[in-house]
């Protein structure tokens, strides 16, 4: 009797809170934000974070995961987008590909705008790395450019530089803010150490950077049979370093940091993008935020932040290379889940990456496409933004990996001066496979149209077209069917029943002859679903208006 009361009450609560149809959400009518200004000057630049990688580690694989797990789950959407679910430009991310067109010229080039240091000769050392792990120097090239000067792990030529050049250009190409990162090689003679240069040691104390210590180090890295070292040269960014950014929350001292980080679809939606390049080395000294000043006056302290990605000579595998492991991908470093599922099958359980083997290629490190499985792909520790990515995130990051056609990964690939052949076409084989697998799987997940375009005839017929990704990057051959549901500002339905739509066109396909709502600006909200292998999928709605100068356009859209 009880049972059935609360049943009632429960069945009751439904129908009053049943959400309609078209949903409560509606947008203003403008054309969606392609820019938000959040390089507002600040009177001072913000603190300098300090990045303690155990501390940092500690907190993401015990303290923060226990204190995370209590608190309410609050996960929630991306919060850095327009009224279209894009992430506008601002000083986080810059629409490149996503959006446009880019050339061979253009990826090849990435935001390298300054001459290379490799015309200007010799590099003088005046400093050592701090941060990271491995061998690196502070330099100047002869135009007194500052550098940061990285190497290929002795025994293991080409592999690191060229991953890092790979992940560096299309990682800018899909938007991202990058230093300008070189590879190519230096003699010893072509490498100068500065008298004033010094060491620092773990406890801050300074000792001199003599060429003999700095001769010590080269004698560890790898070079060519006729002694050449494949350099790594990291321009400084422009502005002061003032650390990474946070992998969750703000930095509190920068009022243009609005948006907490774990809630950036910037960030968030790097998932894809990171597990196509097997970028699992994330953690936050692999980012870095500059206060750029306003202006070249000396003295000058007012400024903005602007943020970096940073360090990717881990990808492509590389990091299971340099440390000898194979989970690398698939599990944290730190992995209890894994560990309890090994235990409890009695290391029965055929884990995935068991049988995986390192290609046979100089400079190809344990980077493969059979194994790939973009629904359980980890970074190698705890990165919050990523346990909090959503499918909406997912499709967006696949989206813009997507874009990149054969001929400019080719490109991308060229500009990292591998120089087995054989290597070149593995590592574009391998890349054209695993970005299908994730468009595959990420696009699955939603009804997966883009580039909504609305257009009034002059006979007063409307006509809405978009992309169907699926189909436009041959991952689907069925015949194209979409449930089609039209609705007003107020929510109620302009045709009697939803129509089914079969496109006919390949690719862009256009839905003719749509009801237009009466009231506020011909407000329509259209509900489009997939119909595909049998099931219909999430929908998306288009939200339409007319806004000023009396031009229909899209002016929101909501994925489900
Ligand atoms: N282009 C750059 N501009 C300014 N600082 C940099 C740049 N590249 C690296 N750094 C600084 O040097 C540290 C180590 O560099 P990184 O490339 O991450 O080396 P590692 O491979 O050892 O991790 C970074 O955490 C960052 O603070
Ligand atoms: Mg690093």
């Amino acid at each position: 009797m009880r049972g059935t009361l609360i049943a009632l009450v429960l069945a009751a609560t439904a129908t009053a809170c049943a959400r309609p149809p078209a949903g409560t959400l509606r947008f203003k009518p403008q054309e969606p934000v392609w820019k938000v200004d959040d390089a507002v000057t600040l009177e001072k630049a913000p603190k300098e974070r300090v990045y303690n990688r155990t501390l940092y580690h500690l907190d993401g694989f015990v303290v923060r995961r226990v204190t995370r797990a209590m608190d309410l789950p609050d996960k929630g959407r991306a919060q850095d987008v327009n009224s279209i679910d894009e992430v506008p430009d601002s000083t986080w991310f810059t629409n490149r590909i996503g959006v446009r067109d880019v050339t061979i010229d253009e990826i090849r080039k990435g935001p390298n705008e300054h001459p290379s240091p490799f015309d200007n000769l010799p590099v003088t050392i005046t400093g050592a790395k701090e941060g990271g792990t491995a061998i690196g120097f502070v330099v100047e090239d002869a135009r007194r450019a500052k550098y940061l000067l990285k190497f290929d792990v002795k025994g293991v030529p080409e592999m690191e530089t060229a991953a890092h050049v790979i992940g560096h250009r299309i990682l800018w190409a899909a938007g991202y803010n990058v230093p300008e990162d070189h590879v190519g090689y230096l003699t010893k003679d072509q490498i100068e150490v500065d008298p004033e240069a010094k060491l620092k040691d773990m406890f801050g104390k300074k000792t001199p950077l003599t060429w003999d210590r700095v001769n010590r180090a080269l004698d560890m890295v790898e070079k060519t049979p006729d002694g050449k070292i494949r350099v790594l040269l990291s321009r400084f960014v422009p502005g002061k370093p003032i650390g990474p950014y946070a992998r969750e929350g703000t930095r509190g001292d920068d009022p243009n940091d609005r948006i907490a980080h774990e809630k950036r679809r910037s960030v968030r939606g790097q998932v894809p993008l990171f597990s196509w390049l097997a970028h699992t080395d994330l953690q936050e000294d692999n980012t870095l935020d500059a206060f750029v000043p306003a202006s070249a006056e000396k003295g000058e302290k007012r400024g903005h932040v602007v943020h970096y990605l940073i360090d990717f000579g881990k990808a492509l595998g590389v990091m299971n290379n340099s440390n000898n492991w194979k989970t690398v991908g698939y599990t944290y470093r730190i992995d209890l889940a894994a560990s309890l599922a090994t235990f409890l099958t009695l290391g029965t359980w055929d884990r995935p990456w068991d049988n995986i083997e390192q290609p046979p290629y100089k400079g190809v490190a344990v980077f493969e496409s059979d194994h790939f499985d973009p629904s359980r792909w980890k970074p190698n520790s705890i990165y919050w933004p990523f346990e909090d990515a959503d499918k909406f995130d997912g499709f967006w990051g696949a989206k813009i990996a997507m874009r990149f056609t054969p001929e400019l990964l080719a490109a991308v690939i060229d500009e990292a001066k591998l120089t087995d052949p054989g290597a070149r076409r593995y590592l574009l084989e391998t890349l054209i496979k695993r970005q299908r697998i994730l468009g595959r799987y990420w696009f699955g997940k939603v009804t997966p149209l883009d580039r909504f375009a609305v257009t009034l005839e002059t006979t007063g017929a409307v006509t809405l077209c978009f992309d169907d990704l699926e189909q436009l990057h041959g991952f689907t051959e069925e015949r194209l069917a979409y449930r089609v549901d039209v609705f007003d500002y107020a929510g109620k339905r302009l045709a009697a029943k939803p129509a089914l739509y079969m496109a006919t066109s390949r690719g862009r396909a256009c839905y003719a002859n749509l009801p237009l709502g009466a009231a506020r600006d011909g407000y329509t909200i259209v509900k489009l679903a997939a119909m595909r292998g049998g099931s219909t999928r999430p929908a998306v709605d288009v939200h339409l208006s007319r806004i000023a100068g009396g031009k229909l356009a899209v002016i929101g859209l909501r994925r489900h």
